[in-house]
Formats: structure tokens, C-alpha cells, sequence
């Protein structure tokens, strides 16, 4: 059965159009113009959190988009309160009353697709065409999940069984869920595990990431204004080892839906483990440390192009990005060649220009962590070219640098590093052994026109997404269902057929007439 077949992905806008640039363009003014704010938003209403604390662009340290509040105790109780209380009708609607609600949210995200564009540009650093993608995938996860939502949440399976018994399988929703959502998909993954859980028949209490508390905002009520009873879906900024915290260890919770470090994740999980009480799902969608394998027989002006937009595109601050590149000595000089040029090629700056490639990475504490990994680079590897960043904002620019073997790295670096190891075509099984020992299995890259040599590096590294003679991020719904095993997480995947199944109970019942 081909799930989610009934659904259009998003076209999104068309950056080549003058028009289009110019609606974006205002949309951004109008920001600058009136900053946001957001705070705890429990059962539809807004209420005073802590202090407001201004929400600073990474682009620029003088621009402030907004302000927000975290939330406090009594809000997070009363948001359970209120979830818990409206929770079993919203189950009992069914799936099909659930779609309509998800398919009215996918249409006012894109009515909404200029200022949306404009909050992930000034508060997450995203370039023009970077928030065209996320806001369509936002808008692709609503309409995906609402025809699961119709196709898996109705009267049942009817299963073969002893005649004069009738026995059927059914999915519920679970009751409350907790969704955990990072900065660099601050509107896409934020509304697409919302849009999980509720499809499933859940209500949500939703933590942003704390560095992109106002997309969220937006975001939540766009749900709304979609005809969601707001106490399902409550909206709790805050930190993560306060609010965070105190969220997955509350005794009401039934299930929690995290994206994120995989650091965090183990956190999580202990938190869980702690609890006493229904033992809930974790699911857990987290870091990689990806590689790429290129043969002799790759396309070099291909290679060239999908390790430039794999490494560095959106700064290289994607889960899905490149981080290792395997290239054979025979070819890898000609390749590094054509990497630097490319490299000289991007544009680094304020990511609200259409003519920006690379932009911010998204704090100071990013940036320093990755101006400490360049230090141990020119230290212990070897640095092969290396951009300039911008003088403001929190910027760091594109670095390739060469190191003897994948088990140089023990973490993922997240931002704009390419790690190039050389490999004899002999050596295939230790060297990609070394990044399989990682034990993450994210994304895996390979390049190479003999089947053979493809087949291999996928039996020698697991990896949850596999792409060839491609690009290996920008994983597309119901195209690519996406997500890791091992490190880089628990699945199921996003935007795939069986995504709900973990939101969901299963409740059998035989009827012996
Ligand atoms: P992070 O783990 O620092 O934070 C993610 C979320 O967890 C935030 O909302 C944060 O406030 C919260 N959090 C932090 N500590 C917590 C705690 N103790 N209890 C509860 N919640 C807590 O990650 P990040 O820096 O926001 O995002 C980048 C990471 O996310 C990278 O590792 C990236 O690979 C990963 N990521 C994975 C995917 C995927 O689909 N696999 C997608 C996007 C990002
Ligand atoms: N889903 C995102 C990608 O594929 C992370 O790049």
C-alpha cells in the first residue's frame, strides 16, 4: 500500500522571480519594524513566564527580533491540565476529523509563507532559499500526516481469526506528548512532530528550541487559527534543562517526541528511565556523522556540486550534512581542485539577500565550539582551504581540511567543516569500518558508477538515508522518510508510512458472537 499517495508536496515560491524577492523583501522590513514576542501560550491564552529576554539575530548582534519568556511550573501543570482534559474527545473524532485540522494548517502556513520566511531568516540565520524549503516541509508533514491520519486512525484492521469471532486491531492516540525541537529546523521540525502527534490522536506540549522561540509562536498559532482546540496544543518556551526538564519528568506525560544532540537524547532517556509510572516512548531523532564515498568512476563536476551543497549548504548546520568525504588517491586531488574553486565560489552574509549561500551558524557557543574544532585542525590535520567570515554576526566560515581517518572524529562538528580522508580502493572495509565504528547511521553519500562499490559501502556503514550520485541532505516527505539509527537515533521515520505508529496505541479487541 503506498501511504500518503492522496497528498501534493508544497511548490513553495520561486526565488527567480523578481516579484517573489520583493514580497520576501518587504516581509523582512516589516519584521525589522515590529519585533515579535513570545511566551508561554497555555489553553489559547498568553501568560507572563520569566522576565523577557531579547532574541538576538545571528546575523547581526545589534538586531533584536524579539523578546520571549520562559515558561514557569504552574503554566507547565496547567498545560497538562488542560491537554489531558480535551485530549480524549480529540482521540475519539477519529482520524479523518484530525486531517482536516492538519490539511487547514498546511494551507495557513502557506498563506503565511512570507513573514514565516522573514522569522527564520532574522531569528535562525536561514538563507531566502533555505526558508522556502522549511516552511514547504512544514506544510508537506501536515498534509502527509492527515492522510495517515485518515488512513490509520479509522474503524480498524480486521483480522482473520476463528469463525463466529470477529477480532480487530485499532490505533488510539496515547494522551499527552512532549515534542523537543532544535533550532536548525526551528519551523519544520516544530510543526511536523506536532502534526505527528496530534494525527495520532495526541495533545502536545511543545518546547522550542531556546534559540527559536518566535517561529514557534507563529507556529502554534497558525494551529490554532487552523480550528485546533487550543488545549491541545500548548506552546512552553524555555530552556532546555529547566522547562525540558521539568516536562519529561512529569508524571503526567505519556510519550515524548525529541529532536536534537544526541547528549541530550541520553539525558532525556535517563529522565525517563527515572520516572515511576506508565513507561512512555521516547522517540528520538538525532546527530550523524556522515560520509561520503566517492569511487574513480564518479562524475567529478558532479561531486564537486553535491559536497558543496551537502557540507555547506544552510552552514552545514543540518543533521543530514556532510562531514566526511572519502575520496580515492587516484582522483582526490582533482576533486580537492575543484572543491576550493567551488568553495571561492560561495557567498557568505546576511542570509535575508538572495544572492546569500552560507549564513550565520546560529550562536556565539556554536561558533566558538567550531573556531576551537579549526584549532585543533591546523594543529592536528591538515587545513586545505578555508573561507572568510563576515566581521558581525556569528559567523564561521567554510573549512575543508584533510585527516588520516574517520576515527579522528569522535563527535559531530555541526557547521561548515568537510573532513577529507584519502583512501586506497583496497583499504575500502577498514576505512569505512572506521566510520561505522562511530556507531552513528544518519545519512550515508555515494558516489560511484559501478554498482558493486555502492552495494559495498552500504553493507560496511548503516546508515538510515542512503543517497546516490546525489546531494545527501534535503531529505524530502513521503520521498525520503528520514531519520538514524544507532547514535544518530531511534526512528520511526519523519515523514514516512509508519511515523504515527509510535504516537499511537494498539488496541486489539475479539468479539465471540
Ligand atoms: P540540543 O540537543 O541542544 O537541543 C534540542 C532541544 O532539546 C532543545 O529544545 C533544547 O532546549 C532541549 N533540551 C536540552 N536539554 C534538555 C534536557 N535536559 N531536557 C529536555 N530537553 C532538553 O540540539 P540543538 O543544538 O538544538 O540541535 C542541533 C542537534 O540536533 C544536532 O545534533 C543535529 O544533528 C540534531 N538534529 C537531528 C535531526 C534528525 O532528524 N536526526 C534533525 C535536526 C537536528
Ligand atoms: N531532513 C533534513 C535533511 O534531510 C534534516 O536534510
Amino acid at each position: 500500500k503506498v501511504y500518503g499517495d492522496r497528498r501534493q508536496n508544497s511548490a513553495g515560491i520561486d526565488l527567480s522571480v523578481l516579484a517573489e524577492r520583493a514580497r520576501l523583501s518587504a516581509a523582512v522590513t516589516t519584521l525589522d519594524a515590529a519585533p515579535l514576542s513570545a511566551g508561554p501560550l497555555v489553553g489559547g491564552k498568553m501568560s507572563a513566564g520569566a522576565a523577557p529576554q531579547p532574541v538576538i539575530s545571528p546575523s547581526d548582534a545589534g538586531r533584536v527580533v524579539g523578546v520571549v519568556s520562559e515558561a514557569q511550573i504552574p503554566q507547565i501543570d496547567q498545560a497538562f491540565k488542560l491537554a489531558r482534559a480535551a485530549q480524549p474527545a480529540w482521540d475519539k473524532a477519529g482520524g479523518a476529523a484530525r486531517a482536516k485540522v492538519l490539511r487547514a494548517m498546511a494551507d495557513a502556513l502557506e498563506a503565511n509563507i512570507d513573514p514565516l520566511i522573514a522569522i527564520l531568516s532574522r531569528e535562525a540565520g536561514k538563507t531566502l532559499s533555505d526558508g522556502i524549503a522549511e516552511v514547504r516541509e512544514a506544510v508537506d508533514f501536515c498534509r502527509y500526516y492527515a492522510v495517515l491520519a485518515e488512513d490509520q486512525f479509522g474503524d480498524g484492521e480486521v483480522l482473520k481469526g476463528p469463525v463466529g469471532e470477529t477480532n480487530v486491531l485499532r490505533l488510539a492516540g496515547r494522551g499527552v506528548f512532549v515534542c523537543i525541537s532544535p533550532w536548525n529546523f526551528p519551523l519544520a521540525i516544530f510543526t511536523g512532530q506536532i502534526a505527528a502527534a496530534l494525527a495520532a490522536g495526541n495533545a502536545v506540549l511543545a518546547k522550542p528550541a531556546e534559540q527559536t522561540p518566535l517561529i514557534a509562536m507563529e507556529a502554534v498559532k497558525l494551529y490554532h487559527a487552523a480550528g485546533l482546540d487550543p488545549r491541545l496544543l500548548a506552546l512552553l518556551p524555555g530552556r532546555g534543562e529547566t522547562v525540558g526538564a521539568v516536562l519529561t519528568a512529569h508524571d503526567e506525560l505519556d510519550g515524548v517526541a525529541f529532536t536534537g544532540g544526541t547528549d541530550t537524547a541520553w539525558r532525556i532517556n535517563q529522565t525517563l528511565a527515572q520516572r515511576q509510572g506508565p513507561i512512555v516512548p521516547f522517540i528520538a531523532e538525532t546527530g550523524g556523522l556522515n560520509g561520503m564515498f566517492v569511487d574513480t568512476t564518479a562524475q567529478r563536476e558532479q561531486v564537486i556540486d553535491d559536497v558543496i551543497v551537502s557540507a555547506f549548504g544552510s552552514a552545514g548546520q543540518r543533521c543530514s550534512a556532510l562531514r566526511l568525504l572519502f575520496l580515492p588517491h587516484d582522483t582526490a586531488d582533482h576533486i580537492i581542485d575543484g572543491l576550493k574553486g567551488a568553495m571561492d565560489a560561495l557567498t557568505l552574509g546576511d542570509p535575508a539577500l538572495a544572492t546569500t549561500d552560507v549564513g550565520p551558524v546560529i550562536d556565539a557557543e556554536a561558533r566558538d565550539a567550531l573556531d576551537k574544532h579549526l584549532v585543533r585542525l591546523k594543529r592536528e590535520a591538515k587545513v586545505l582551504h578555508a573561507l572568510n567570515a563576515p566581521a558581525s554576526g556569528t559567523f564561521f566560515a567554510p573549512v575543508m581540511a584533510e585527516i588520516p581517518a574517520a576515527d579522528f572524529l569522535e563527535r559531530e562538528v555541526f557547521g561548515p567543516v568537510l573532513h577529507v580522508v584519502r583512501y586506497a580502493p583496497e583499504d575500502l572495509e577498514q576505512v569505512a569500518g572506521a566510520l561505522a565504528a562511530r556507531r552513528y547511521g544518519l545519512t550515508l553519500g555515494i558516489h560511484s558508477r559501478i554498482e558493486s562499490f555502492a552495494a559495498d559501502v552500504q553493507r560496511l556503514v548503516p546508515a538510515g538515508n542512503t543517497y546516490v550520485n546525489r546531494s545527501m541532505t534535503g531529505a524530502v516527505v513521503g520521498v525520503q522518510p528520514f531519520g538514524g539509527e544507532g547514535l544518530s537515533g531511534t526512528g520511526p521515520k519523519a515523514g514516512g508510512p509508519h511515523a504515527l505508529l509510535r504516537f499511537a496505541v494498539e488496541r486489539a479487541v475479539s468479539i465471540n458472537i
